[in-house]
C-alpha cells in the first residue's frame, strides 16, 4: 500500500521551496509543496513558514499542523488569527546552533582583540599596538541558556572564558555559573566584559536590557544580540555607546527589519551591524527533523519542539 499523499502549504521564497520539496520529497515520498497562498496550497495538511501574512494560516481548511522555518515563534504570537489547537514546531536544528555560535564567538573575539581598532589603524597604515587584554577570564554572559545559548555558553568555556548563564528557570550546565529567574538579573549583570542575547522574544525579555542593565556591566562592555531586537531599548544603548558604559554593540536583530535607512546604529562607528544572518535556515540540515514532525503530525501524534504557547516559545 503507498503512502498518503502529504500536501505542504509553504511561505518564502521559490527558491527555498524547490530546496524543501527536493529535501523533504527524497524523506517523505509523495508529497506536493504548493505556495500557501496559492488554491493548492490553501488545500494543505501541513504548513511550513516563516512570517506569514495574517490570516493565510486560519483559512486552510485541512491544517492539521504548522512548521516554522526557524526557532523564534515570536511573530506566531503576535498573530491572533493563526490557529493555536493544532501543534506549532519550531526548529531546533544542531546547524543553526553552530552557526549561531561561530557568529557569536566571531564578534566578542573581535571585541577582545581590538578588531575595530586594527582595522582602523591599517586603514591609516598607522602601526599602533594597544595592551592585549587578558587570553583567559574575560567575563561573558549567554542570556538564554537553551538548545542554543548551551551550545555558545559551552564553548566560551572551552575558550578560557569565565561563562555565565541566564535562565528563566533553574538548571546546571557544566562550567556556567547559571543565574535563573529575574530576580537574578542585575546579578548575572554585574562586572560582564561581554554580554550575548538569544533568547526568544517575549513579555518578560522585551526591554530587558536597558539602561539599568547597562550600569551593571564592566565599563567598556560588549553587548552581542542574535535574539530579537526588542530585547534591548535602543535609546539607552545608543546614550551607553556615546558615554562609553558599552564599548560597542554587533546587533544581528532589529526592532524593525530591514533596519530603517536613518537609524543611528547604520554610522555608529562602535556599532556593527548584520542583517539577521547569524543563523540562516539550512534545508539539507533541518529536512530529517521537518519530516519527522510531518510524520507525527499527519499521524495525530505530538511532534518534538511543539511550541507551548503559554510560555511564549
Ligand atoms: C531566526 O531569527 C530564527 O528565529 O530562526
Amino acid at each position: 500500500m503507498g503512502r498518503q499523499m502529504i500536501r505542504i502549504g509553504f511561505y518564502g521564497s521559490s527558491k527555498e521551496m524547490a530546496h524543501w520539496n527536493a529535501t523533504l520529497g527524497a524523506r517523505l515520498g509523495d508529497i506536493e509543496i504548493h505556495d500557501l497562498q496559492s488554491d493548492a496550497g490553501q488545500q494543505c495538511d501541513v504548513a511550513l513558514v516563516w512570517a506569514p501574512p495574517q490570516d493565510v494560516l486560519a483559512s486552510c481548511p485541512n491544517l492539521k499542523g504548522i512548521i516554522l522555518q526557524g526557532q523564534g515563534v515570536d511573530h506566531m504570537m503576535r498573530d491572533e488569527t493563526v490557529p493555536r489547537d493544532i501543534p506549532l514546531v519550531r526548529l531546533v536544528d544542531p546547524d543553526m546552533s553552530d552557526a549561531l555560535s561561530h557568529w557569536a564567538i566571531l564578534n566578542a573575539l573581535d571585541f577582545w582583540r581590538d578588531g575595530a581598532h586594527y582595522r582602523a589603524s591599517q586603514a591609516q597604515r598607522e602601526w599602533q599596538p594597544r595592551a592585549q587584554r587578558p587570553a583567559t577570564g574575560a567575563r561573558i554572559g549567554i542570556m538564554g541558556i537553551g538548545a542554543i545559548g548551551s551550545v555558545i555558553a559551552t564553548r566560551f568555556a572551552a575558550l578560557g572564558f569565565s561563562v555565565r548563564g541566564f535562565a528563566r528557570t533553574e538548571r546546571q550546565l557544566d562550567g556556567v555559573e547559571v543565574f535563573a529567574g529575574q530576580d537574578r538579573l542585575m546579578a548575572f549583570a554585574d562586572g560582564l566584559d561581554v554580554v550575548v542575547s538569544v533568547m526568544p522574544l517575549t513579555p518578560d525579555t522585551t526591554g530587558i536590557i536597558n539602561a539599568e542593565f547597562i550600569r551593571c556591566l564592566n565599563p567598556g562592555a560588549f553587548i552581542i544580540n542574535g535574539g530579537r531586537g526588542p530585547q534591548i531599548d535602543d535609546e539607552d544603548l545608543l546614550a551607553a555607546l556615546d558615554s562609553g558604559q558599552v564599548g560597542g554593540a554587533a546587533l544581528d536583530v532589529f526592532d524593525v527589519e530591514p533596519l530603517p535607512q536613518d537609524h543611528p546604529y547604520w554610522t555608529h562607528p562602535n556599532v556593527r551591524v548584520w542583517p539577521h544572518v547569524a543563523a540562516q535556515t539550512n534545508a539539507d540540515t533541518a529536512a530529517e527533523q521537518v519530516s519527522a514532525a510531518i510524520t507525527r503530525i499527519m499521524a495525530g501524534e505530538d511532534p518534538a519542539n511543539r511550541v507551548d504557547w503559554s510560555r511564549g516559545y
